[in-house]
């Protein structure tokens, strides 16, 4: 059985998974309206690989006999300032959820569930992945600066990029 402070916390990371798919999503759509097919291609792709993460811990709770609460949604944000103001607010959010997870650690080594401690050491290393991956887009932003001919090529770069970020578990 899962110890309740262990199922408080998972439950509160299916919440910020999946805030983070919609959040993700609603960019994906703000990048299409403006043209960047590549660009809103790779977020619909990171879209789906939070709600992967949300359904893991889902179905871990679940199998591990705990009580799994669905949260409701909450609407992001429809619009946004530029490119980069995404791909900084997608650094930050990211910064968020690893501190979550490491949150998450720290309680699994305080009530002694190893097996929940295991079972996040994929979420640790996909975190490294995720905001790893940010900074390299917000560095070739920062390189392409007003440069649009810059900005067709990142969007041709990602568009390749969401074909291989999807990880199934
Ligand atoms: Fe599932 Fe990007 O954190």
């Amino acid at each position: 059985m899962l110890k309740p402070e262990i199922e408080k916390v998972l439950n509160k990371q299916i919440e910020l998974e999946a805030s983070s798919s919609q959040y993700y999503l609603a960019m994906a759509t703000w990048c299409e309206s403006k043209g960047l097919q590549g660009t809103s291609n790779f977020l619909y792709h990171h879209s789906d690989e939070e709600r992967m993460h949300m359904l893991k811990l889902v179905k871990f709770i679940s199998e591990r006999g705990g009580r799994v609460i669905i949260p409701a949604l909450v609407q992001p944000p429809t619009t946004f300032d530029s490119i980069e103001a995404v791909f900084n607010l997608v650094l930050e959010h990211e910064v968020n959820v690893t501190e979550s997870i490491n949150n998450i650690i720290d309680v699994c080594l305080s009530v002694k569930d190893y097996t929940t401690h295991n079972f996040m050491q994929w979420y640790v290393s996909e975190q490294l992945e995720e905001e790893a991956l940010a900074r390299t887009i917000l560095d070739k932003l920062e390189l392409i600066g007003a440069d649009k001919g810059g900005l067709y090529l990142f969007d041709r770069d990602l568009q390749e990029l969401s074909t291989q970020v999807i990880e199934q578990p």
